[in-house]
């Protein structure tokens, strides 16, 4: 292993000085020199080097000469020392990078003409740019291509052992799944073992490979690199909100590329904590959904039992008639909305507005419903932000982590690299608290596996231990003495021998777990969907801000209470307004001043203050007939609520379905009317991602079929209802969002939110604390069925969207079964494949089982993006009562052989 640029950039090197090309310089002492000379603007050639990992000094190009020695130095593995005086160029050092690169096309195959690399290659360049045109004794290796993996081909025939790929593997991703072998006289990248190829499939060792040697499956001599249309976007899978080059011939997605690539390798260590410009797995191998042959490309009518097609005049005309009929009707409030999460942030704007002022109801709701509203009405309660404070930077550089409740590597794979980066490079304590085996936690300083469903009672045992060892932050507690004392009388009953015995979390780890997280200087809490998605999850995060307060974590720089977004656009629904408790920019719905700016904006009066249903409200009130007209845009509740929520019997119940979708979806499929949407690549708007950071959304490929944005069609919708709009692009609906919500888009840049716990720990929190420590047991403890059953989401799929990308569905399909821990598929005698009856209080199902070392003992898995079983069906649903949020994610089962 090569020298790290420096030891850990969070440490302030000593200043020092040096001569390059006779120029004084300064620089960081103890980096590599090649960083201090590209610092100064000279790009010398660098076939190995990349600024996200350690140097490895194969490549033999980055040579210098150094006064004092006699043969050339390699810069990137040379340590910058005062005094140092280098020279860059000559010819000298021409030649000798000359026959670095002749060297390295000796053994190479030469085959550019059917080489996806050609035209996008560093070997290329180098030998164009040093003029080698003959080559003595050269040879071939003759190496079969390794077509095991199902995205990657490795071609070592082309391979320059510049061990960028095992590098960024190891080093980034601290995955290490490849590594060299010596293999018939040549040294080959080979998947660990020599065996297929088993990661994460990310591709970010396909995108800093300087050559063709690895080479992307999906689009395989299809095009070279100059024949495609390259349009920056941002990924419609996560809310990290990668940003991503779409590659387009024509119509056709061809391949997703990434800002991380050799091209791209120039940069200063530490600019890494802001994200190394990598993909995961869905967001480079998952663009297929876009051009699948599954899409919708025009608009269908029920006729009779069938929807048939029918041409976009005639299809609105009917549901605006249809609309217009049941609001006369029945009036406005007999029509509700919902949308997706993955719509933009203009168009979760004009969603809200059509429901408002188009319908005139506030009957609406988004996808953030699922559980990202749980962590924003606690943030907003207590600290007045409705997002999280931290950004990616913090999360790197934070001395402490506590991660409760996520599988953040699955669910938000690339926020997982901040936390390793803080791990690795920074060093940071890291405490994972987790039911299932994540793989963070095998990472992690402290990994802590809990009993499912007791994230609560540890954040109990938390706050408890914070107190009985006094790791208070006297300058927080000091100015609220009654609040502490409420909080403290709160918690007398907690007892940390009684937390660790519900949990599985010893005392001793929750004692260290709260030394560790008060005493760090820069502390961070990430709590995702086993806090926000599970009952409780409102009173949960309020719990962690507890703990945050009480040592002294608020408001301080990089410290704070943050959640993760599993869709792209979460928090832009929130922002945006598309929840009946706000309107844009979070203001209250019932807030006059608000409700009075928005309605004078929009020229309407409002729905009434107070009025309004969330999602369990509007499935609950179409089941009972006040609600007889639904218009869903991306949502698919069918197939994603447990059959306990009734969702087919309430939408058999409308009189109307207007379902707006690029999918026939299985709520699609129930609908009077389905609209053909495009896809995030067919159109133009913004996310807003975790950090509160607003990406831009190009469109890339025009419209398929007939479909529309989601925007478009509601424009068209809203003007045939009678308003007058008339937006012509997205922007002209940023524009509008730019005057009422100034600020909001700032650069793409987050905008700085300051939580402040002041006013709420003098205005009703001795009254509201007493009543959230009050669970002493889970609240499922009672129940007798020995497993634990989880649904939740797996790295190569999100939501239902994935399942439509071929490419993520080769790599992960649904293969139906259980995932059991393997030690109670022993005592239960079932192995791999057998049968088993999974019964929980909603029902029963016959299904296989698999075994996976990452679940917990006496816990089972099924992904949730798969309902086939439906295991959905067996889960019960809780409400929180505060913010409506529905959890269904976690049951008790028995499981028998069948
Ligand atoms: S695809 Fe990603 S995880 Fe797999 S080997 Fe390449 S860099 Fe490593
Ligand atoms: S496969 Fe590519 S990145 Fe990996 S060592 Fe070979 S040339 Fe370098
Ligand atoms: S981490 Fe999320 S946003 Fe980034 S590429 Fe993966 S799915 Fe897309
Ligand atoms: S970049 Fe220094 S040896 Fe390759």
């Amino acid at each position: 292993m090569g020298l790290k640029p420096a030891t850990n950039p969070d440490v302030e090197a000593v200043t020092i000085e040096l001569s390059i090309d006779g120029k004084s310089v300064m620089a960081k002492g103890g980096v590599s020199l090649y960083d201090v000379i590209s610092s100064t603007g000279k790009i010398i050639p660098a076939m190995c080097y990349h600024y996200t990992f350690d140097p490895f000094g194969s490549c033999g190009m980055c040579l210098v000469m150094q006064e004092g020695k006699k043969a050339p130095v390699r810069s990137c593995t040379a340590k910058a020392t005062a005094g140092m005086i280098i020279r860059t160029e000559g010819d000298d050092l021409f030649q000798a990078r000359k026959k670095a690169v002749e060297k390295h096309l000796s053994v190479h195959p030469l085959d550019c003409p059917v080489c996806d690399a050609d035209g996008h290659c560093e070997l290329q360049d180098m030998a164009f740019r040093h003029g080698v045109t003959n080559l003595a004794n050269a040879k071939q290796k003759f190496i079969p291509e390794d077509t095991r993996s199902p995205v990657l081909d490795f071609n070592m025939n082309r391979c320059i052992a510049c061990a960028e790929c095992i590098n960024v593997c190891k080093d980034v991703l601290m995955i290490d799944a490849l590594q060299f072998m010596k293999k018939g006289g040549f040294n080959q990248v080979v998947p660990k073992g020599d065996l297929a190829l088993s990661c994460e499939f990310c591709g970010d060792c396909l995108a800093v490979c300087p050559v063709g040697a690895i080479t992307n499956k999906f689009s395989k001599y299809l095009y070279k690199p100059w024949q495609m249309k390259k349009t920056t976007t941002t990924c419609n899978y996560c809310g990290d909100g990668c940003q991503m080059y779409l590659e387009t011939k024509d119509a056709e997605v061809v391949r997703v590329t990434s800002p991380l690539s050799w091209k791209n390798k120039w940069g200063d260590r530490a600019e890494t904590a802001k994200g190394h410009g990598g993909l995961c797995v869905r967001g480079r191998f998952g663009f297929e959904y876009i051009d699948s042959a599954a899409r919708m490309k025009q608009p269908l009518l029920r006729k009779g039992n069938q929807l048939v097609e029918t041409p976009w005049l005639e299809t609105m005309h009917q549901v605006v008639d249809r609309f217009s009929e049941i609001r006369r009707k029945h009036g406005p409030d007999a029509i509700a909305g919902l949308i997706t999460a993955r719509c933009t942030n203009e168009e979760l704007y004009l969603f809200q507005k059509l429901m408002r002022a188009g319908f005139g109801t506030n009957h609406l709701d988004s996808s953030a419903r699922y559980g990202h509203l749980n962590f924003v009405h606690a943030s907003r309660l207590a600290l007045g932000i409705g997002r999280s404070p931290n950004d990616w930077e913090d999360l790197t550089r934070a001395k402490a982590v506590l991660l409760i409740g996520s599988n953040i590597t699955e669910t938000n794979p690339l926020t997982a690299v901040r936390i390793k980066e803080a791990i690795r490079v920074y060093k940071a304590q890291v405490v994972v608290i987790d039911s299932t085996v994540t793989n963070m936690a095998k990472l992690a300083s402290h990994p802590v596996l809990i009993k499912p469903g007791t994230e609560g009672l540890v954040i109990d045992g938390l706050v408890k231990a914070t107190l009985e060892l006094d790791l208070i932050d006297e300058d927080s507690t000091k100015k609220h003495p009654q609040a502490f004392k409420a909080l403290k009388a709160a918690v007398a009953h907690v007892s940390l021998e009684q937390v660790a015995a519900h949990t599985g979390m010893s005392v001793e780890a929750l004692k260290n777990t709260a030394a560790i997280f008060a005493e760090a200087s820069r502390s961070i809490i990430l709590c995702a969907e086993g806090i926000v998605r599970r009952p409780d999850g409102y009173q949960n995060v309020l719990k962690l801000i507890d703990l945050a307060w009480i040592t002294g974590k608020l408001g301080q720089p990089g410290c704070g209470v943050n959640t993760v977004t599993e869709e792209p656009n979460e928090q832009g629904a929130v922002d945006m307004g598309a929840a009946p408790e706000f309107l844009p920019g979070q203001a209250s719905f019932n807030d006059q001043t608000a409700r009075d700016r928005f309605a004078k904006a929009w020229d309407v009066t409002l729905p009434e203050a107070g009025s309004g249903a969330n999602l369990v409200e509007i499935l609950k009130r179409c089941r009972s007939g006040q609600i007889r007209a639904l218009y869903v845009i991306g949502e698919n509740p069918l197939a994603t609520l447990p059959a306990s929520m009734e969702v087919r019997a309430a939408l058999d119940r409308l009189e109307l379905l207007v379902v707006q979708d690029p999918f026939l979806t299985e709520t699609a499929r129930m609908a009077h009317a389905v609209l053909p949407a495009c896809t995030s690549a067919e159109k133009d708007g913004t996310f807003t991602n975790l950090e509160g950071r607003v990406l831009r959304v190009r469109e890339a490929i025009d419209p398929i079929g007939e479909s529309l944005p989601d925007w478009h069609i509601m424009t068209a919708l809203a003007n045939a209802l009678g308003c007058q709009w008339e937006y012509e692009s997205s922007n002209d609906i940023q524009a509008e969002i730019m005057k009422l919500l100034p600020g909001y888009y700032n650069l793409g840049q987050p905008r700085k939110v300051v939580p402040t716990v002041d006013r709420y720990l003098s205005n009703g929190y001795t009254t509201d604390v007493a009543a959230r420590y009050r669970a002493s047991a889970p609240s499922d403890s009672k129940n007798q069925r020995p497993f634990a059953l989880l649904m939740g989401q797996i790295l190569y799929h999100s939501g239902k969207l994935s399942t439509k990308a071929h490419g993520l569905i080769t790599i992960a399909p649904n293969t139906g079964r259980l995932r059991m821990n393997p030690q109670d598929m022993e005592r239960l005698a079932v192995g791999e494949g057998t049968t088993v009856r999974l019964t929980s209080d909603r029902g029963s199902m016959q299904l296989a089982v698999q075994p996976d070392q990452s679940i917990a003992p006496q816990t089972c898995f099924f992904p949730e993006h798969f309902n086939e079983p439906p295991v959905k069906d067996l889960m019960s649903v809780e409400v929180d009562p505060t913010t409506g949020v529905p959890s269904f994610k976690q049951t008790r089962v028995t499981i028998e052989k069948a």
